[in-house]
């Protein structure tokens, strides 16, 4: 079991890794460019470790500088069949955006993940790119991995969205681009736009007229992208400075996309307004976050808003804890199928502090610590965002809280506990 101690607030400057969804796209695309695309500080985690695997596989080569990955590549059409099993790890990411881009190759291809992966529902992609024409079988009944890809003859086409899910959007357009024509991918719900963004980097043609998303078929050309820091790993601070008396917390240079910024338009509903500034707005918006402790008053979230925070959701049912009146959020039902089912690992864990909450199938309503636990063991559940809640609530309350387990934090934050700490004041 892992302790910490109790800390009284966390002060200073911070610079979070770089955007993990961005840096899996910018390694997709770059493979699939024909030249040599240059990667600006790329996240090195676990998760887009997978992604550099499995382009790598295609015969795709990779420098890593770290400070900067450079892709070389003969584009998608060269593609090769890959010597073994694509293995996709713990990154949804990967497996969804990479099942987009092998469906239209003329070889066969398999890919699996880790136990977790291997529990994530597959449907939603293997359904829209099937009815692009895809040859996809996968275990039972097409629902999860392992998957095999067969060469297919697919046809662009119009796909209306069955899940609020940016990865299954971003797969229909990763085939879709490959396609002669315009593939279309209809979105009644705003999901994070990187995707459609990065193909314009690329070269590609691709609108979003009201939610009706086009791609154009062609070639991507090499590109320069610069990835900015991930929001969702800001959040954590975000988290942190609302919780801990006396904080003050800057987040430099994060990522400020509006389709991942949900959680401040939550949290200022609910009476906490964090400034924020952009700074710079060339491909993706960047800029500064001020933190101070605050106090949500309560109330009820939900809505079309979720898909724009559905990862900063651990962190404000965290912030619930220490609201000043109980807090709902609903319709966050995606929470069951991430790393873990979410709602449950926080039902579990904020119960063992001592908390009152009521369950939902699409959410949680968490009512206010009214004292401090008294010892409590908090579970990992082999999620990387559950761990860094947990490590947040052991600093928050000190030995008398127990994890189990930190090691999921290398998928999106590796160096999380150094840096927290870092900004420690004792
Ligand atoms: C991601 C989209 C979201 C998010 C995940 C990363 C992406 O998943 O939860 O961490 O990079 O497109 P869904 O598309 O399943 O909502």
């Amino acid at each position: 079991m892992i302790t910490f101690d109790k800390c009284k607030s966390f002060k200073g400057k911070i610079n979070v890794p770089s955007d993990k969804s961005i840096t899996h796209r910018a390694v997709i695309m770059g493979a699939m460019a024909d030249g040599v695309t240059v990667v600006r500080n790329p996240l090195l985690s676990r998760d887009t470790i997978a992604t550099m695997n499995a382009v790598q596989q295609l015969g795709v080569n990779i420098v890593n500088e770290r400070s900067r990955l450079l892709i070389h590549s003969e584009g998608v059409k060269n593609f090769k069949e890959p010597y073994d099993v694509i293995n996709c790890d713990n990154s949804g990411t990967t497996a969804r955006l990479m099942m987009g881009v092998l469906s239209p190759c003329n070889f066969y291809s398999v890919l699996t993940g880790d136990p977790s992966l291997l529990r994530r529902p597959m449907a939603r992609v293997i359904k829209p790119l099937s009815v692009l024409g895809a040859d996809i079988r996968s275990k039972d009944n097409n629902k999860y991995l392992p998957a095999t890809i067969l060469p297919a003859d697919m046809k662009a086409g119009e796909i209306i969205a069955e899940v609020k899910s940016a990865q299954v959007k971003s797969s229909v357009l990763l085939a879709g681009v490959q396609l002669e024509g315009i593939t279309t991918y209809v979105e009644k719900t705003p999901t994070r736009d990187h995707t459609e963004r990065m193909l314009k980097a690329f070269g590609i043609k691709c609108e979003n007229n009201q939610g009706r998303i086009s791609v154009t078929g062609g070639d991507l050309v090499q590109a320069k992208i610069d990835v900015p820091a991930d929001f969702s790993s800001a959040a954590f601070y975000i988290g942190a400075g609302l919780i801990f008396e006396g904080s003050e917390i800057v987040i430099e240079n994060c990522g400020l996309n509006p389709s991942r910024i949900g959680l401040l338009t939550v949290l200022k509903e609910l009476g906490v307004d964090i400034k924020y500034e952009i700074t710079n707005d060339e491909y993706e918006p960047i800029g500064n976050i001020y933190v101070t402790p605050a106090q949500i008053k309560g109330g009820k979230v939900g809505g079309d808003i979720i898909a724009n925070m559905i990862d900063e959701i651990p962190v404000l049912a965290m912030i619930g804890l220490f609201g000043q009146a109980p807090l709902e959020i609903r319709d966050a039902k995606e929470l069951r199928v991430k790393e873990s089912d979410r709602i449950a690992a926080l039902i579990n864990n904020f119960k063992a502090l001592g908390a009152e909450i009521e369950e939902y199938e699409d959410g949680l309503k968490i009512y206010p610590l009214i004292k401090e636990p008294e010892k409590a063991t908090l579970l990992a559940y082999d999620d990387h965002r559950i761990s860094m809640i947990n490590i947040i609530l052991a600093k928050k309350f000190g030995v008398k809280v127990l994890l189990d387990n930190i090691a999921s934090l290398d998928v999106s934050y590796p160096e999380f506990i150094g840096d927290l700490l870092s900004l420690e004041e004792k």
